[in-house]
């Protein structure tokens, strides 16, 4: 640990988690950003850059044109599976393995958590591995396509959607009550790498200060939920989550 990674989280903070019995910790798409996943609202690099993620994820852009949107999809799921987890990711494991009850709800599609090695991952948003069949809704695993063609189920040819939540749609139930539920029962809530605009997700810090808990943010700048937060750490999730664990737990940090 150096004295470069315990400047950045004040004592208090540290305090806090090392103390919390019960954490819930809610990501964005920052956690991901040093595994070098683009984010949503930061700028869209190449060939996308001049789309915007809210215009392509809609059911109505699926629609239109079904092939753009997996072409961007497929571009993402490439992306995400030369890209590995960081230290942020990492640090998140281990915090599950210190703290006695730990959901860790996450709005990324990118899977990175799970492999990771996180346990309690909720995905509020679906994930960009898995395709769904038009037909009945079962989830599956599939192949990319030739160039320019869609990908269809490896079991029925059903044609499929991406596995995840689009603008205008419901999350899933089953994941919404349990992020309520960590929301509602922690005793301290980690935001990371979000920016906090959309909902429903951007609703559990409130909620979570609601019923009592402490909330600590980490971002490299100011959100909309920076006001509810008890600390605002300040900096890339890969550098501050493990340079937090190392305060609270006298882990190693990567600083
Ligand atoms: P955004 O792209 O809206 O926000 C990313 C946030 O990460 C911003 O607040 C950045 O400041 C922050 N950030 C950037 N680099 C970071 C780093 N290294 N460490 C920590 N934070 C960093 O992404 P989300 O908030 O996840 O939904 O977006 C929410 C939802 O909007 C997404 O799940 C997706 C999107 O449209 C759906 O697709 C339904």
């Amino acid at each position: 640990m150096t004295a470069h990674a315990t400047a950045r989280v004040p004592e208090a903070a540290a305090r806090a988690l090392q103390e919390a019995r019960s954490v819930a910790v809610l990501t964005g798409a920052g956690i991901s950003a040093e595994s070098g996943v683009p984010t949503f609202r930061d700028a869209q690099t190449g060939l996308w850059a001049r789309y915007r993620a809210e215009d392509l994820a809609t059911p109505e852009a699926f629609a239109r044109d079904p092939v753009l949107l997996w072409n961007w999809y497929l571009w993402r799921r490439r992306l995400v599976g030369e890209a590995a987890p960081n230290a942020g990711h990492l640090a998140l494991v281990e915090l599950e393995r210190r703290v006695p009850a730990f959901t860790l709800v996450t709005q990324n599609v990118d899977g990175l958590h799970r492999r990771a090695g996180s346990r309690a991952v909720v995905e509020l948003h679906g994930c960009l591995l898995q395709g769904r069949r038009l037909d009945d809704g079962a989830v599956v695993e599939f192949e990319d396509p030739p160039a320019g063609q869609m990908p269809v189920c490896p079991q029925t040819g059903a044609r499929l959607r991406p596995n995840v939540v689009w603008f205008g749609e419901m999350l899933p139930a089953v994941a919404m009550v349990a992020a309520r539920e960590a929301a509602e029962s922690c005793d301290l809530m980690l935001v990371v790498g979000t920016s906090g605009l959309v909902y429903p997700a951007a609703g559990l810090p409130a909620m979570a200060a609601e019923a009592g808990a402490k909330v600590m943010e980490v971002n490299p700048v100011d959100t909309p939920l920076t006001p509810l937060a008890d600390w605002a750490l300040r900096g890339g999730a890969a550098t501050v989550l493990p340079a937090l664990l190392a305060r609270a737990f006298g882990t190693a940090s990567a600083d």
